[in-house]
């Protein structure tokens, strides 16, 4: 098969000014692709801003020969999304791509978390990425072609302590794109999603003796996989860093049906919580009318 290239393609990854988002903002430039590098530039937990990250980024693809522009919007706010998207088609005519990545972090145990932690927590990853990708959506519709790429985190899929403001963002990230992947799919527009690990800014300080192990590079293959033209998956959600890459899924069990017009006692459901747990023969719904159908086999005997 021939190499993924990025020829002609315009791509717009937020927080491209550091860690991942700068190494798939490098390696899609060298592969062809003009790329809006957008990053606020303030402090991980959301203070400040600054134009030096952008720029750096954008400095380092035109030394390299690569063409880009730098974007300092927040993806926080709807006219910032709007923004960052009209700095894609004002230069270069189009979007054809899209990395939400751009992120903060305000951990404190859930007893323990102010609203405002929740708030800035959900428009910056949730929020900002529904900002920046409508108006791009917009357009790849027109254009009967896109890439979305969100990314979500173990601490939302999976669960981790002190992260309840961020992991509801992150797990809401994978809705949006399970319902952009449905919406998008007769334009041709693809939408996936990565649980990442890596060292950076963000986790510097927090992944101890592994961190000698997971450079944000290992990232970036799947990334640039994910936003080819070459993939066709749409969907799914990856686990990814430090050279492993692997599918995380939302699967059905096939269940307990409890018989036809059988409105079953709390107790029937508690003796039968072997077979509602059992995951063999489970099935990986792609919306909701897939699950429906099983539901409706099994009324239907
Ligand atoms: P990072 O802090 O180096 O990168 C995030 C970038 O987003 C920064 O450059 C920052 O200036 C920018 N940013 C923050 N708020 C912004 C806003 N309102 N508008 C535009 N840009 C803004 O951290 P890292 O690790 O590279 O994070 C990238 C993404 O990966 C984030 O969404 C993060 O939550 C996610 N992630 C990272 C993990 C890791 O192990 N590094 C683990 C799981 C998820």
């Amino acid at each position: 098969m021939s190499d993924i290239r990025f020829d002609n393609r315009v791509a717009v990854i937020t927080g491209a000014g550091g860690g991942l988002g700068k190494t798939y903002a490098l390696e899609l430039s060298r592969r062809g692709a003009k790329v809006v590098v957008n990053d606020l530039g303030g402090k991980h937990d959301g203070t400040g801003a600054n134009t030096s990250m952008a720029n750096a980024t954008v400095a380092e693809i035109t030394a390299a020969g690569g063409t880009a522009i730098a974007n300092h919007d927040s993806v926080a706010t709807p006219a910032g999304g709007a923004a960052i998207i009209k700095a894609a088609t004002d230069t270069f005519g189009r979007v054809d791509i899209v990395i939400n990545n751009a992120g903060i972090l305000r951990d404190k145990s859930f007893a323990k978390l102010p609203p405002e932690d929740l708030e800035i927590v959900l428009n910056v990853h949730l929020k900002g990425a529904f900002f920046v990708s409508q108006p791009a959506f917009a357009v790849m519709k027109e254009n009967g072609y896109g890439r979305f790429l969100f990314t979500a985190s173990a601490a939302g899929i999976f669960g981790n302590f002190g992260q309840s403001n961020y992991g509801a963002a992150k797990s809401g990230l994978v809705g949006l794109s399970n319902v952009l992947s449905v919406e998008g799919a007769k334009y041709n527009i693809r939408s996936n999603v990565i649980a990442p690990i890596a060292r950076t800014r963000m986790t510097e300080d927090l992944l101890g003796p592994l961190a000698a192990a997971l450079d944000p590079e290992f990232v970036t293959p799947l990334v640039v996989y994910l936003v080819s033209q070459q993939c066709e998956l749409t969907h799914e959600v990856f686990s990814v860093g430090g050279g492993r890459f692997a599918r995380v899924f939302t699967g059905l069990t096939p269940g307990w049906y409890a018989g036809k017009g059988v409105r079953p006692a709390p107790e029937a459901v508690r003796d039968h919580l072997a077979q509602i747990m059992n995951t063999d023969g489970y099935t990986i719904p792609k919306n909701v009318t897939d699950e429906m159908m099983l539901l409706v086999a099994q009324l239907q005997g």
